[in-house]
């Protein structure tokens, strides 16, 4: 949640930091600010609103210093306010400060720095830590070993602060440098040629720079435009890694596309190319990973796994459980991360974990991770930032390799994720009882899954059109069995997130036990219908909803029939592998809910109220 970026540099700081404003939007979009160094004071510009209106804002300022800092928000203390927004500067003036997470501490802190005459504009926490680095600044004017006192100030005042940060500061009387620290909110630091770029993650960073450092929790990072030491709390020194940043910022661009997640829809064929390339073994016959610091003797005296994750990873979560249990055999459990990490479960010693998480930062997530390693078990890691938190604190794990998403609402990550936990129930299941020719089969139909989501991504045109028919409705049911019980779930997810309209995901069948109650011509349901075990039990679920007038959009498997009249809508996808069904059918469930959202006029890439990645609790 909130997104924030520092740059120090040759170039004007004001628009590096605007435009990285904008790619971080994603992290929260409710208000936004910047400050910069310059004609020896701190000059600040922040609003309620989105980036565009911090843009004409700061138009008014002239701003022409190279040294800066910008932050948008997503709020957590305090209303959404012009005196809220970020950066916030000390009460003596001598400090900005911007900050990604929570402090939990701080109205102790607010009230010591009261009583020592400091005052306050807002209702954040992050202005106490602000104050704070001021008062330590003015308590101690020398430093030992003549040390940075702008560093030593905020060293010390982080040692004082309970909760989660990422931050950057700036000092009035260090007019070219930037201090930024990292505790579980992320945090990469662009090098670029005599300029620096701090940002929460690379996509303010991409267009200047290729080469980054993924700061790790408990480091701080000290900026001049010439150099930069990393250091810990504790004042060690840290090496820093350089490394590079595989994508470019066209891949964060729209490329013609109206919105983030049409764009991110579309190129879910692409994306699970990626996602399995060069992970298939030579014989055709298994998957094969290459980061699960995990031998094949090991992974086979498993008998149990654990799946935690939040919001859609869960769902995909629940998609590998059942994928896992029916081709492998081994018993899955899937929790919320945000429950796991409270709930003192138990967990026998050959309980393998995983967690799924797209961008890696997700704090229940990180914390669910953190829980089971002290624990004592071993934690695999399913991610899609490189480099991000769950990833490096992680035993081992597997890359999506989808490249960056930027729509709030996940789309080709989850499909990804989708992908990833079949391949791993095939991974699992070809150490145990599946044979060798079912194996080839299960790695040529998950081979075919970018083609057959080309296929199912063709009926953009009719959905568009059944979705003007039914934006209007204020509740919809999304009801699906097995395998796609989870897509259930994860539809009503996707159209409640960006359309505002509230919806319910649940197993076909258990929709008569209580949901049915809500069945009128006011509340369409959308019927997941593949060919199977389950086509004629799900048909009569529908024409129990059909008895009671409910209004049936029918998301079919090719050549299944329905009988005449049960469904008024029908959106046809290929037959498939089991392993593959799920990703096909996610498709029409994220356009429908897409096309619905645009005609409701709702904001499609930033949804009231949410921000990508939740690194706070
Ligand atoms: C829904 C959505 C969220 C995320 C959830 C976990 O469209 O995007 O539910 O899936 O916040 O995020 P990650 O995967 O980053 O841990």
């Amino acid at each position: 949640m909130c997104g924030i970026v520092g740059y120090v540099g040759k170039q004007k700081a004001a628009s590096i930091i605007l435009e990285g404003l904008k790619r971080l939007e994603y992290r929260g979009y409710d208000s936004a600010g910047l400050c910069v160094l310059q004609g020896g004071r701190l000059d600040v510009a922040k609003k309620a609103g989105r980036v565009d209106v911090l843009v004409k804002e700061a138009a008014k300022h002239h701003f022409n210093g190279s040294t800066g800092i910008g932050h948008t928000r997503w709020a957590t203390h305090g209303g959404v306010t012009d005196a809220n927004a970020h950066p916030h500067v000390s009460s003596d003036g001598k400090f900005a400060l911007i900050h990604n997470g929570v402090i939990e501490n701080y109205s102790g802190m607010k009230k010591f720095l009261i009583g020592k005459g400091y005052t306050f504009q807002s209702e954040t926490d992050t202005e106490a830590l602000c104050n704070l680095i001021a008062y330590h600044y003015a308590k101690e004017p020398v430093v030992k070993n003549g040390g940075s006192r702008f560093l030593e100030s905020v060293r010390k005042s982080l040692r004082h602060v309970e909760g989660t940060y990422g931050i950057a500061v700036l000092c009035l009387d260090c007019p070219d440098e930037i201090v930024a620290a990292r505790k579980a909110s992320p945090l990469v630091l662009g090098v670029g040629d005599q300029e620096y770029i701090v940002a929460s993650d690379a996509s303010a960073i991409v267009s200047h720079t290729q080469s980054v450092v993924y700061l790790k929790d408990g480091e701080l990072v000290h900026l001049t435009p010439r150099t930069f030491s990393i250091t810990t709390l504790d004042q060690a020194d840290v090496s820093p890694v350089v490394d590079k940043i595989t994508w470019t910022i066209t891949d964060a661009d729209l490329n013609g596309y109206s919105h983030f997640m049409e764009k991110e829809i579309f190129e879910q064929p692409l994306a699970l190319e990626n996602t399995m390339r060069g992970r298939f073994s030579e014989d055709g016959s298994t998957a094969q990973f290459g980061g699960l610091n995990l031998n094949a003797a090991e992974f086979r005296q498993i008998d149990r796994f654990l799946f935690c994750a939040c919001g859609s990873a869960w769902h995909a979560c629940l998609v590998a459980e059942h994928l896992i249990e029916t081709f492998a055999r081994v018993p899955v459990e899937v929790d919320y991360a945000s429950e796991f990490r409270y709930r003192n479960a138990p967990l026998d010693r050959n309980t393998l974990c995983w967690v799924i998480s797209q961008s890696g930062e997700t704090i229940d997530t990180l914390a669910a991770m953190r829980e089971a390693k002290r624990k004592g078990h071993r934690v695999l890691a399913l991610n899609n930032v490189v480099g991000s938190t769950i990833a490096r604190e992680a035993d081992g794990g597997i890359y999506q390799h989808v490249g960056p998403e930027i729509g709030v609402a996940s789309t080709k990550a989850f499909t990804s994720q989708l992908l990833l936990g079949a391949m791993i129930a095939l991974y699992i299941a070809r150490m145990r009882d599946m044979s060798f020719s079912d194996g080839a089969q299960y790695v040529q139909a998950l081979k075919g899954a970018p083609d057959l989501v080309r296929t199912a991504l063709k009926q953009a045109p009719q959905i568009k059109e059944i979705a003007k028919r039914y934006a209007k409705h204020a509740d919809f049911l999304f009801l699906g069995r097995l395998s796609l019980f989870p897509i259930a779930l994860e539809g009503a997810l996707k159209l409640k997130e960006i359309s505002y309209i509230h919806a319910e995901g649940y197993p076909a069948a258990e929709m008569k036990h209580g949901p049915i109650a809500l069945i009128t011509e006011n509340c369409p349901s959308v019927f997941l219908v593949p060919k199977g075990d389950v086509f004629n039990k799900i048909v009569s679920s529908m024409q129990e909803i059909k008895a009671r007038k409910g209004p049936i959009i029918a998301i079919v498997t090719e050549g299944c029939e329905l009988p005449p009249g049960v469904a008024d809508d029908v959106i046809t996808i290929p037959d498939c592998h089991p392993a593959v069904l799920p990703i096909v059918a996610t498709i029409p469930v994220q356009l429908l809910s897409y096309y619905i959202t645009l005609e409701r006029g709702c904001d499609v890439d930033k949804p009231r109220n949410l921000a990508k990645s939740v690194t706070v609790e």
